[in-house]
């Protein structure tokens, strides 16, 4: 059986972090594009020399033409530009929209059997806009946020509890980062709910209110960091989860920005929810009863992301 092709679109800090791990994971053969020239294939040429030494077969060539992902069988967009100090993920939406536009025609000419997933901000609207630019099915498009958000919450979650990231698993909902819902009564320490933790003494309700928001603000910590940049690695990593999920029809259970169209009340948007990821793309959105306090929150969280759709569609109306 042939290889299955990964298209990374945009080969920056994520995209490249992207075809490593692919190559690592022998995921498949690798494409590169990005609109500067010379830097996909200077990546790949790079990767692709890191393959003797580590051990893994594919092939990673870098293009500046569309043409070159023909026939993908994932998409990982990364496209666009990324955050600096003081700016908010929404800042980037007008720059980024342009370029979803760009990409969603090269996606609908070359790739359209494609399982597409978005990572570039501000990340609901981004893979909403792309879903309508490309014409994919809505099951074949889908955006990385939760597993990312969640990977956050598990990190502080098992040094605060000094246990096994493995051990500490997250249920997070709605947009990305600023407005993200975490399930306390739905995250766990080894299949113990966060509320149970509370009552047995392992944490304050205070203490795990301030991880929470150093969760939300999970993104901006790193750019404050890195002072030139966005996170990349926890990123990538999380991308490759989800692509990896589908390549193998894994059915692996992930929050992922999904189109909703009357699930938790909400339609005709991407937001993140639970779904089941396989060989069909998003094959269930999973639907939990949400208390008044979680619903609230969701409900905020959706609100914010309605309004960046809007924006949108100030500025493309074709996307109404
Ligand atoms: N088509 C293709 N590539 C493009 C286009 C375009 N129209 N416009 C920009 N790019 C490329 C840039 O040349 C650059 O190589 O996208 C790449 C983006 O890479 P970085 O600036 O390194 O950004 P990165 O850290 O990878 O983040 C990418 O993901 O998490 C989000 O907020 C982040 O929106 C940002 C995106």
């Amino acid at each position: 059986m042939a290889r299955k092709k990964i298209a990374l679109i945009g080969s920056g800090m994520i995209g490249g972090t992207l075809a490593h791990l692919a190559g690592l994971k022998e995921l498949g053969d690798i494409v590169l594009f990005d609109i500067a020239d010379g830097i996909p294939q200077g990546k790949g040429l790079d990767i692709a020399q890191s393959s003797p030494v580590e051990g893994f077969n594919a092939s990673l060539t870098g293009a500046s033409d569309y043409a070159a992902i023909e026939g993908a069988d994932v998409c990982i967009v990364t496209a666009g530009v990324a955050r600096k100090p003081g700016m908010s993920r929404d800042d980037l939406l007008g720059i980024n929209l342009k370029v979803m536009e760009q990409v969603g025609a090269g996606i609908k000419k070359y790739a359209p059997n494609a399982f597409v997933i978005c990572i570039t901000n501000p990340l609901d609207a981004m893979v909403w806009a792309l879903q309508k630019f490309s014409g994919l099915p809505k099951n074949m498009v889908v955006g990385m946020a939760g597993v990312l958000d969640s990977a956050r919450f598990r990190l502080f979650l098992s040094e605060e509890f000094k246990v096994s990231v493995q051990d500490v698993t997250a249920f997070v909902l709605g947009g990305h980062g600023d407005t993200m819902v975490p399930l306390a009564r739905y995250s766990t320490v080894a299949g113990i709910p966060l509320t149970d933790l509370v009552k047995m003494g392992w944490v304050t309700k205070e203490r795990l209110e301030e991880i929470i928001q150093r969760t939300r603000d999970g993104g901006a910590e790193i750019v404050g960091l890195l002072k030139t940049g966005s996170a990349y690695y926890a990123p990538a990593a999380s991308a490759i989860e989800m692509a990896e999920s589908y390549l193998k029809d894994k059915k692996r259970v992930l929050p992922v920005a999904a189109h909703l169209s009357g699930q938790y009340g909400v339609k005709d948007m991407y937001v993140g929810v639970p779904t089941i990821i396989g060989a069909g793309g998003v094959e269930r959105i999973v639907e939990i009863d949400l208390n008044k306090a979680e619903q609230e929150a969701f409900d905020k969280s959706v609100a914010a992301v309605a309004g960046l759709c809007e924006a949108c569609i100030n500025i493309a109306p074709a996307l109404k």
